[in-house]
């Protein structure tokens, strides 16, 4: 058993404690913000997250996990402390690292006990040495024993449990060996390959990874663009071309293109990091722009099919990043919505989880409480997210409720051609009709 404490309590911080809480060792999940841990204590969880209450919910009745404010008390005797604080966008796209230089000095003022400090944020390639200097700096002189070790993570959200606990593989590096090993120990239980570098190559896997992926998709979502203009269907495509062992099927899905709190920082990271170094990220630019491009995309189809956008009414179904978490960062639906709004739409929305995150980040929208809602009255219906739950609606029903039944389905989710048989026209992405569009 390990004494863990894990400095930054949000998806990734809340996650890893539970999951190493749930593997036997006794975690201490810390975080500034008051109301988050007053929650947590009440059983309530500040994210939503497949599995994760009823996991936190036995770890706490164990005695393993447990949360708090007090920085003093988490981090006295630790053996392992876990930096999982927030890294968003700076003003030029750089990782803001302010919190990760607040843990760090918390960790050189409270700590006199050796300790391995892990880097589990997302963080710029040479952080773990600056985090290295920003403790030594604030202990000015007075000695502790310490090794950093970068261990980043790469669960996605709606499915984080399952993620964590059956990694493809684990990244550590550190240029000690031993404190590498020590955090290893923590993950030896999970059977899984263990890659272990220098500091900067696990830090780099990390950006290298996420843009790989934003990659993939935005690569799709340019060849969905031809498929539009050349009377080709990007599922088919895809499905083709995943197919190939050296391809593979994941994130080949065209659609809106990707959003949440990690691909667009990241991407954008790992270029201002690249011009910084002065090379020249031409290829991360373009998959930024192909990204930017896909929800316009949208509006101008939107456009063209409604003879304008001004007074018009439109439902947005889902409005999460993706399905399974109520986390509306960047989502490509905050940025539609955002577009239709400027042009003078009025907008009515569902989504099974966010909703309570929607009324906070847009006052004059709509909310409904079930796609049939939205679907009343609306001159077009848009799928932002591609929730279970709107797999098999009865179009029958939606059809009679709408004002034009117009749809853009913008995760390829539903069959465009039965849509279209039963009176809609239908929209999808990168799916062209007989050569059209
Ligand atoms: P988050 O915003 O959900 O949570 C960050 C938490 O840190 C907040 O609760 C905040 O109050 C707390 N915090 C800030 N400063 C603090 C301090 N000085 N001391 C203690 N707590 C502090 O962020 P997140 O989504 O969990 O992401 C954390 C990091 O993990 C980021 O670098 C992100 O890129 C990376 N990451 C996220 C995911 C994901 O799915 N969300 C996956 C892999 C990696
Ligand atoms: C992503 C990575 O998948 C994780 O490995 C990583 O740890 C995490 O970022 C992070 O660093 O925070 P996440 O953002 O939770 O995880 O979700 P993804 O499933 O990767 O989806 C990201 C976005 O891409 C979503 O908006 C999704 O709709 C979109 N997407 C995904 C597509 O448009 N097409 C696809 O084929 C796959």
């Amino acid at each position: 058993m390990t004494k863990i404490c894990v400095i930054g309590t949000g998806y990734v911080g809340l996650v890893t404690g539970t999951c190493f809480a749930d593997l036997g060792n006794d975690v201490v999940c810390l975080d500034v913000d008051e109301t988050r841990i007053s929650k947590l204590k009440n059983g309530i969880m500040p994210i939503y997250e497949p599995g994760l209450e009823q996991l936190v919910a036995q770890n706490v009745r164990a005695g393993r996990l447990v949360f708090t404010t007090n920085y003093p008390d988490a981090v006295k005797d630790t053996e392992i402390a876990f930096i999982a604080v927030g890294t968003p966008s700076g003003v030029d796209g750089e990782a803001d690292l302010q919190y990760v230089r607040s843990a760090a000095e918390a960790i050189a003022d409270l700590v006199d006990t050796p300790i391995i400090v892990v880097n589990k944020s997302t963080v710029p390639v040479g952080t773990g040495d600056w985090v290295a200097d920003v403790i030594k700096k604030r202990r000015g002189g007075k000695p502790l024993e310490f090794h950093v070790v970068s261990n980043p993570e790469f669960l996605r959200e709606g499915s984080a449990i399952n993620d964590f606990m059956n990694p493809d593989r684990v990244v550590l590096g550190s240029t000690e060996r031993e404190a590498a090993n020590k955090v290893a120990e923590l993950y030896l239980t999970l059977r899984c390959p263990i890659v272990v570098t220098d500091l900067r190559t696990a830090e780099m896997i990390k950006y290298a990874s996420n843009a790989f992926l934003a990659t993939r998709i935005s690569f799709i979502n340019e060849i969905g663009n031809m498929c539009e203009e050349m009377g080709a269907d990007v599922k088919e495509v895809a499905r083709g071309m995943g197919l190939d062992k050296r391809i593979g099927p994941s994130f080949l899905d065209a659609g809106l293109g990707w959003g949440g709190s990690c691909f667009p920082k990241d991407v954008k990271a790992l270029a201002h990091m690249a011009v910084l170094h002065g090379t020249h990220p031409q290829l991360l630019q373009a998959v930024m722009e192909i990204n930017r491009n896909q929800r316009r995309r949208v509006i101008v189809k939107l456009r063209k099919a409604l003879g304008g956008l001004n007074d018009r009414e439109i439902g947005v179904l889902g409005l999460a990043f993706k399905p399974n978490t109520d986390d509306m960062r960047e989502a490509p639906a905050v940025e539609l919505i955002h577009l239709l709004q400027n042009e003078g739409a009025h907008i009515k929305a569902y989504d099974p989880q966010a909703m309570e995150n929607a009324g906070q980040m847009f006052p004059r929208l709509t909310l409904c409480n079930n796609p049939y809602e939205v679907a009343e009255g609306v001159d077009a219906l848009v799928l932002a997210t591609e929730w279970n739950e709107f797999k098999q609606l009865d179009f029958e029903r939606i059809h009679e409720l709408m004002r034009q039944p117009i749809i853009m389905d913008g995760r390829n989710l539903w069959d465009g051609d039965r849509l279209r048989e039963q009176g809609f026209t239908y929209y999808g992405v990168g799916r062209a009709v007989n050569g059209q569009d």
